[in-house]
């Protein structure tokens, strides 16, 4: 017999987890409240429910959430297994469209918000809907791991009743959700923001059903609109050639996305997403059409200013979790070291493109949009048969100096000149193929580019423009088109 049999007559005892002490590990997987609720919204998809309505509602202490699905449903054998901590293995193989693989994201999600998780459920054909909840101070006051059959809101299983079928996942005692650090209850208005935050999670993470009309979502009655990280639609996006691996599973494709010259600034802002363009560049990694990971390096290279425009698709396979570490909460993945070579090679190719967008914009002629040309702050010209790189003396920081200077503004202009001149082109060259692999200089400093704003938002309200007017400007105007977060706070 070899070690790592057991003989048949080997001793054991049962050793149960405590109710009270566990129950409250559970909450700390690690969701927010965006999270958290997209791992429940998985699990109606994955019911093939076409509609998910979240609603949030604002009482103080007794606010509530409820995300209803018309989903397939559950009878009420299925719906106590559902509540069931591990109610499935997660090496079974799973239907190619189940988003789900613990079966833990119904009660830990939930638990990460709230101390009371209601399931009612009415399965097709069925008559009346089914409850069953957790209710985490009764696990622990009783140190039992007993699920409770009580209702407080019955209406909500009359709403259910006049559907064929459906699931109402109802969250309360949110004290996760509505007390803020120092345990005093949060604002009505921190409650709505955090909603917000929550509907911008969810256009994310699930555009692609939205897009597909496979599901409509919304959040307290409004539809949650889909955002598509990669601006496909956007003649000025460039998309690279997708790459195939592992028969399929798994699938790589890049885009760099436009300059900010050449999209609307109403589409830039929205392109930026939550965290705005240079924290969104990076993979984007899909499991089953959902993302799980938006914008990340994956520690390969660093989120620098100007490589933001680069923005890689990765899909992968159900079949492949665990080899890319998916977690419970369906926000992580690490794909496997043999496969970090492959998005490193392809990777620093998209970031290489995405870096040109920027390098060459000075060769790019003066363009037309709307009432607005953009105004780069190098622009070329040619002399004697060579194109040299030259300042842009309409640019309003030129500007701004050579009017202060008046009949001083020849010295200052020989020194423009003198710049212009003697731009080591060479060296510059050089050294960008040199350091091309290595991580790039650290960003420019905001409150440098602030300042500078600042002058130039000044000296257009001197010419004649109105505030919003001149905020226009500036989203037309080298470099500032790429710190729109700086033109909104300007006052
Ligand atoms: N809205 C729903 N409609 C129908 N069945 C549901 C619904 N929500 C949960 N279930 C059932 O409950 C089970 C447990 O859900 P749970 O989220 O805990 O685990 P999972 O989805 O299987 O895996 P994961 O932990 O990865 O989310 C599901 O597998 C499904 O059978
Ligand atoms: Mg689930």
């Amino acid at each position: 017999m070899s070690d790592t049999e057991l003989p048949d007559d080997v001793g054991a005892e049962t050793i149960p987890p405590k109710p009270a002490a566990l129950i409250e590990t559970f909450r700390a997987i690690g969701y927010n409240l965006a999270s958290a609720i997209a791992d429940i919204i998985d699990n109606s998809i994955s019911a093939d429910a076409g509609n998910i309505m979240v609603n949030f509602q604002w009482e103080e202490e007794k606010s509530f959430v409820t995300i209803i699905d018309d989903g397939r449903g559950m009878t009420e054998e299925e719906m106590i297994e559902a509540l069931r901590p591990g109610t499935s293995n997660p090496l079974s193989d799973r239907r190619p469209s189940d988003l789900g693989r613990f079966g833990l994201g119904l009660k830990t999600a939930s638990f990460s918000q709230c101390r009371r998780l209601t399931v009612i459920s009415k399965a097709a054909g069925g008559s009346e809907p089914a409850y069953r909840g957790w209710d985490l101070d009764y696990v622990v006051s009783k140190d039992v791991w007993q699920i409770i059959r009580y209702l407080s809101k019955p209406e909500l299983a009359a709403e259910l009743g006049a559907r064929a079928s459906g699931t109402i996942i109802f969250w309360e005692k949110l004290d996760r959700i509505i007390f803020g650090q120092n345990k005093q209850l949060i604002s009505k208005t921190k409650f709505w923001e955090a909603v917000r935050e929550v509907e911008k999670h969810l256009s994310m993470v699930f555009h692609r059903f939205i897009e597909k009309k496979k599901i409509t979502l919304s959040v307290n009655g409004n539809p949650v609109q889909p955002w598509n990280p990669f601006l496909i639609e956007e003649p000025a996006t460039q998309s690279f050639p997708e790459e195939i691996y592992d028969n399929g599973q798994i699938s790589i494709k890049g885009f760099v996305l436009p300059h900010v010259s050449k999209i609307s600034p109403e589409k830039f802002k929205t392109a930026g997403g939550t965290a705005g363009w240079t924290a969104q560049q990076g993979f984007y990694i899909y499991r089953n059409d959902r993302i799980l990971v938006a914008g990340d390096w994956l520690d390969l290279f660093r989120k620098d200013d100007f490589t933001r425009l680069a923005r890689i698709m990765v899909e992968i396979d159900s079949s492949l979790d665990f080899s890319w570490q998916i977690d419970i909460r369906k926000s992580k993945a690490q794909p496997p070291k043999m496969f970090m070579e492959k998005l490193k090679r392809y990777g620093a190719e998209i970031r290489k493109n995405a870096v040109e967008v920027y390098r060459y914009r000075g060769k790019q002629k003066q363009r037309k949009m709307g009432r607005s040309s953009f105004e780069f702050a190098w622009i070329t010209a040619e002399e004697q048969g060579r194109e040299v790189f030259k300042i842009n003396r309409k640019h309003p920081s030129y500007r701004i100096v050579r009017d202060q200077l008046g009949k001083n503004a020849r010295d200052f202009e020989r020194l423009i000149s003198l710049l212009e001149m003697t731009l080591p082109v060479q060296s510059i060259v050089f050294n960008e193929n040199l350091y091309a692999d290595q991580p790039a200089p650290p960003p420019v400093d905001d409150q440098a580019v602030a300042e500078m704003m600042k002058a130039v938002y000044n000296k257009l309200i001197s010419e004649g423009f109105s505030p919003q007017k001149a905020k226009e400007e500036l989203y037309f105007i080298d470099p500032f088109s790429n710190y729109p977060h700086l033109t909104e706070q300007l006052t």
